[in-house]
């Protein structure tokens, strides 16, 4: 069975080359392709009988349509979020799609926990000041953790993880959720989302991205954060308005943005541009803020959850393969396991 895996970096190669190497009699032959799929390259799929795929690749209409004419029967995301996947076309043209959607949560949190932390204490100036031999400390002042109050909004594996982190710095935490779970009961408390940004001194968005969550991070929610607040989005960049952040750190209104995730980094990610003229002038004011970071979705990239993913990847296509019920199918026999309302809003 080939399995076409698009946006392979080496990373990617070593993880799934190594998980397959663990199934002695596995059919499965992997073909690594370097870039992404996209309307221009899904001719490459052609005689595969499964594409794997990652957050940046784009499985919209066009695409999934190419998928299904060039023989292709399932579609394996070796990520969590699906938001770039057309399922209702998926589903229509009988397509079975996967993703994994757990691997090591506590990956990701504790990358939100880093970004607070660098953000709040200021070490990324720091180092840079040290090796200019610049030892002064004014500008890195920063705020103690313990008493201060944390807002989580999603509380799903990745949110939950976070907020025992920040239990254990003493903080108090609010969390918005419209699926409360008994796990964060026994952390914080649930409130709605304007208490959560008028009293959190940093928020943190765990998420996912769909039509309720698209720019929930905008103009008037931002202007509800208490002043001097600090944000943290190592979910989907779309959850936040690039330009109200923008406006609200210019006025000081916003204390700091930490960013894992940024809306259009599809066109930027993964990828060395450093030798190009960027032409996103949003991410590129970002860049321009002391108490902004940036970093390029790597929230997930530790060896133990690269290990699960290519696992539970090769996993969801054998179940495919084999008939057998696939606990992390979002598309089966034409069937679609997502409901409506969490679907993806752009594509
Ligand atoms: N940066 C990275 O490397 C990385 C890695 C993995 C996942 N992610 C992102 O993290 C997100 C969360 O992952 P997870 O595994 O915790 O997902 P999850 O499905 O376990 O949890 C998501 C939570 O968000 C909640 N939610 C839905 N709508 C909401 C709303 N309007 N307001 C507040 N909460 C809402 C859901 O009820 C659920 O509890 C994923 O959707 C993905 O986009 C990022």
């Amino acid at each position: 069975m080939e399995l076409a895996v698009f946006s392979a970096k080496p990373y990617d190669k070593k993880y799934l080359s190594e998980a397959l190497a663990l199934r002695s009699d596995s059919s499965i032959e992997l073909i690594f392709h370097d870039f992404s799929l996209s309307e221009d390259t899904v001719a490459l799929a052609n005689g595969s009988d499964a594409v794997c795929v990652f957050v940046n690749d784009t499985l919209n209409t066009p695409v999934i349509e190419a998928l299904h004419q060039a023989g292709v029967r399932a579609i394996l995301l070796r990520c969590a979020g699906f938001n770039n996947v057309d399922l209702i076309k998926a589903e229509k043209l009988g397509l079975f799609v996967a993703n994994v959607p757990s691997y090591s949560p506590e990956a990701v949190a504790e990358f939100a926990v880093a970004l607070i932390q660098t953000l709040n204490r200021n070490t990324h100036r720091a180092y840079n000041r040290v090796r200019e031999g610049n030892f002064s400390l004014d500008g890195l002042l920063g705020r103690t953790l313990h008493g201060k109050t944390v807002g989580v909004v999603g509380t799903g594996k990745i949110g939950v993880a976070f907020a025992r982190i920040m239990k254990g710095f003493g903080c108090r935490l609010l969390a918005h959720d419209p699926y409360p779970v008994d796990a964060f009961k026994e952390l914080g408390d649930y409130t709605d989302l304007d208490t959560l940004l008028s009293q959190s001194d940093f928020v943190s968005l765990h998420c996912p991205l769909m039509p309720s969550t698209d720019h929930i991070i905008n103009e008037a929610s931002v202007a509800k954060m208490k002043k001097g607040a600090m944000l943290v989005n190592t979910s989907r960049g779309p959850l936040i308005e690039t330009r109200a952040v923008i406006a609200a750190l210019k006025t000081k209104h916003l204390g700091g943005l930490a960013l894992d995730v940024y809306d259009g980094e599809g066109a930027l990610f993964y990828n060395d541009h450093s030798g190009e003229v960027i032409q996103d002038d949003e991410l590129m004011r970002l860049t321009t803020f002391h108490n902004v970071l940036v970093c390029g979705h790597q929230a997930f990239f530790t060896e133990e959850a690269l290990g699960e993913i290519a696992d539970s990847t090769l996993r969801n296509l054998e179940d495919f393969d084999e008939r057998k019920p696939c606990h992390n199918a979002l598309v089966k026999q034409g069937h679609l396991y997502v409901k409506k309302k969490s679907l993806p809003v752009r594509i």
